[in-house]
C-alpha cells in the first residue's frame, strides 16, 4: 500500500479494507490506558494515502495564511515553535462516525462500523490558531476560516472550515499541534503540523496542515460538503445523491460533538460471576459532551429504564491541573478555566445481587447545558453523531 513507510500497532482493529487506514482499538484496551491515549493506539481516520514527511524535510515544512487577509504569511515550521506563545492542553477527539455500528445494525448508513472507540485523548501541544490568524490581520470581510491537508485524494485535498470567531477565541482552544503527549506527531495523526479544534467532531481538525485560508463563506472543499453531516432523517441515499442542496445547507453540517457515554465494564462479550452474594462488580466507561461543555452526570439503568443510580464521575481536566505551568514545552494553563475539552471516566459499584435480575445495563449521561442522551438513535444518511443509550446485555454465570 501507499503507506508502507507508517509504523503501526497490530492491536489496533481495521474498520475499513486494507487502505486507507482506518482504526480503532479494542474498547477495554482503550479505556485502561488511562485518561491519555498512546499515540499509537490512537483512533485513525484516514481518507487517503499517508504524505511521507522526512525527517530532514520537517524544517522546510510551510503553513501559508491567505485569502482575506491584510497580511498573506507563509510560516515555516520554525517560526510555528519560535514565534508564537506555546499551550500545551488535554484534548478528546471524536470521529462524528464513533458508534456507528449500533446505528448500522438497525438500519445501514453509507458510512464503516464504528465501535464505541472511534476517540481517543492526548496531550497536544502548539500555538493558537487565533494568534496565528491575527499576525495576517483578518479583514472585516472574514467569516470562516478553511483548512487544507497535504493528503491528495480522488476530490482533491482534504480540507473543511471553522467560523472565524471561534477560531480567533483563545477560550476555545483551536490549535496548530506538532506534539501528542510530548512526542513530535506520528504520521497517521498528521505530522508533522495539524489542526486541533477542541469540542468538535474530528473531521475538523485537518492533518498535514498546509494552508489557512480566511474566506466570507464556508470551505466548498468536497470532504467538507459531503462529509460530517447529520441530514433530516427524511433523506435517503437516493435522495441525498440526487439534489446537492441537502449537502450545500450549513445547517446540516456537523460542528460541536453531543453528549455521548460508554461502558467499557461490563464488557459486550463478559461473563459475570454473579454467584458471591455481598460481592460488588464496578461498570465503568466514559463519558463527553462537546463545545467545551462538562459531563454533568452519567445514570445507569439494569431496568430497561424504569429506574437509574448515579455513577460517580472522574474528571481528566481535574488530573492534570497539577502541571499548571510548562509541560513539554507549552504554557498549560487551561485546567483554570471551567470548560472541558476531554472526555471524564465514570464508575458505579453495583451488588451483584442487582445484577441477578437484570439483562441489559443501560448508559446515558448529561451535560452542562442538561442536554441528554437520547433513549432512540436518529438515523441519517452518513450515520454519524450515534448517541442513543448505550446499552450492553448481561451475560451470568450461574
Ligand atoms: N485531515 C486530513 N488531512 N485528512 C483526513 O483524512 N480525517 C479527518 C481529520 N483530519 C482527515 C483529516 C477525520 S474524519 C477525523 S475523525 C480526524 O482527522 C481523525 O484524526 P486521527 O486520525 O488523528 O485520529
Amino acid at each position: 500500500t501507499p503507506d508502507h513507510h507508517v509504523p503501526r500497532d497490530s492491536r489496533l482493529i481495521r474498520l475499513t479494507g486494507v487502505h486507507p487506514f482506518n482504526v480503532e482499538a479494542p474498547l477495554t484496551t482503550l479505556y485502561n490506558q488511562g485518561f491519555l491515549t498512546p499515540p499509537e493506539l490512537f483512533y485513525v481516520r484516514n481518507h487517503g494515502a499517508v504524505p511521507q514527511v522526512l525527517d530532514k524535510d520537517i524544517p522546510d515544512w510551510t503553513l501559508s495564511i491567505e485569502g482575506l487577509v491584510e497580511n498573506p504569511i507563509t510560516l515555516s515550521f520554525r517560526d510555528i515553535l519560535e514565534k508564537y506563545e506555546q499551550i500545551t492542553a488535554p484534548i478528546t477527539l471524536v470521529c462524528a462516525g464513533n458508534r456507528r455500528k449500533e446505528q448500522n445494525t438497525v438500519r445501514k448508513s453509507k458510512g464503516f462500523s464504528w465501535g464505541p472507540a472511534g476517540l481517543s485523548t492526548a496531550l497536544f501541544t502548539g500555538p493558537l490558531m487565533a494568534d496565528i490568524l491575527r499576525s495576517a490581520k483578518p479583514s472585516r470581510r472574514a467569516k470562516y476560516v478553511c483548512m487544507e491537508g497535504a493528503d491528495k485524494l480522488p476530490n482533491g485535498y482534504y480540507g473543511t472550515s471553522v467560523k472565524l470567531n471561534w477560531a480567533m477565541d483563545r477560550n476555545k482552544l483551536i490549535m496548530l499541534a506538532y506534539k501528542m503527549n510530548g512526542e513530535a506527531l506520528t504520521p497517521d495523526h498528521g505530522r508533522p503540523l495539524r489542526a486541533v479544534v477542541p469540542g468538535q467532531i474530528g473531521g475538523r481538525s485537518v492533518k498535514w496542515l498546509t494552508k489557512l485560508i480566511v474566506t466570507d463563506a464556508p470551505s466548498e472543499n468536497w470532504y467538507h460538503i459531503y462529509d460530517n453531516r447529520v441530514l433530516p432523517t427524511t433523506v435517503s441515499p437516493e435522495m441525498a445523491a440526487q439534489d446537492k442542496k441537502w449537502w450545500t445547507d450549513e445547517r446540516y453540517a456537523i460542528y460541536d460533538l453531543n453528549v455521548n457515554s460508554v461502558a467499557a465494564y461490563p464488557e459486550h462479550e463478559e461473563t459475570l460471576d454473579l454467584t458471591t452474594s455481598g460481592k460488588i462488580y464496578t461498570a465503568k466507561g466514559y463519558a463527553y459532551a462537546g463545545g467545551g461543555r462538562r459531563i454533568t452526570r452519567v445514570e445507569i439503568s439494569l431496568d430497561k429504564g424504569k429506574s437509574w443510580r448515579l455513577a460517580d464521575i472522574e474528571y481528566a481536566e481535574d488530573k492534570y491541573r497539577e502541571y499548571e505551568g510548562e509541560l513539554f514545552g507549552g504554557k498549560v494553563d487551561m485546567w483554570q478555566r471551567e470548560t472541558s475539552y476531554c472526555w471524564s471516566f465514570w464508575s458505579l459499584p453495583i451488588p451483584v445481587a442487582d445484577l441477578k435480575d437484570s439483562d441489559a445495563l443501560l448508559v446515558r449521561a448529561m451535560d452542562e447545558a442538561m442536554t441528554a442522551q437520547p433513549r432512540d438513535m436518529y438515523w441519517s444518511v452518513l450515520g454519524m453523531m450515534n448517541n442513543p443509550w448505550f446499552r450492553v446485555m448481561i451475560h451470568r454465570e450461574g
